[in-house]
């Protein structure tokens, strides 16, 4: 098998929103010996996002944008990543829909994480949806990214059950746990298919 060095790594982009526990489990994941990936820009919708703190303890490019001007925003970002020869964008929590331009110049390139069993529960307040519609399982899933929300190939799926007494709290941190070892699977395997 071919020895990943820093030269050889995917150039991987993660645009986040928020917490960013996806984001720091990815970094964990990328500075691992045989990881596919290096973790080269981190991109933020939100300026108050605690994820960006993981970039800034380990020194990652990062950059805000509020997304007030889409298409201009997306412009700025689309500069960014080619001049920084990303390869691999990964979504980790980032709640904005991008635009099918934007798409179309990464296609088959863009990987999201959802917090439920897609196609069901698309959207926000998965959870609490799925518990309050009294759902045995959920999960999470990693997808392709298409222009509509949520949707994409689906490339892996981990399902759990929901417990009798399960909270929207318990539920989120028992997806969440699934999350951080369902995504760096899923890139693995769409890196080693390509
Ligand atoms: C995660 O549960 C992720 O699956 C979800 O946001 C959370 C971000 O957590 N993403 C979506 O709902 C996308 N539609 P994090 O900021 O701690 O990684």
């Amino acid at each position: 098998m071919k020895k990943l060095t820093g030269l050889n790594k995917y150039k991987t982009a993660v645009f986040i929103s928020g917490t960013g526990s996806n984001l720091k489990n990815l970094i964990k994941f990328s500075i691992k010996k045989n990881s596919p990936i290096s973790i080269n820009l981190v991109v933020s919708s939100n300026k108050l996002a605690k994820g960006l703190k993981y970039a800034d303890n380990k020194k990652i490019h990062k950059v805000v944008f509020n997304y007030l001007k889409q298409e201009k925003t997306e412009k700025k970002i689309l500069n960014i990543l080619f001049k920084k020869k990303i390869k691999l964008i990964c979504l980790a929590g980032f709640m904005k829909i991008l635009s099918k331009n934007f798409i179309k110049k990464f296609n088959g390139k863009i990987l999201n994480i959802h917090p439920s069993l897609l196609p069901k529960y698309k959207g926000l307040n998965t959870h609490e949806r799925a518990l309050i519609n009294g759902e045995k399982f959920s999960g999470c899933t990693v997808h392709y990214v298409s222009n509509q929300l949520d949707s994409g190939k689906i490339i892996l799926q981990k399902k759990i059950k929901i417990k009798k007494n399960e909270s929207i709290f318990t539920l989120k941190n028992k997806i969440l746990k699934e999350e951080h070892k369902l995504y760096p699977k899923a890139i693995k395997r769409v890196l080693s298919n390509l």
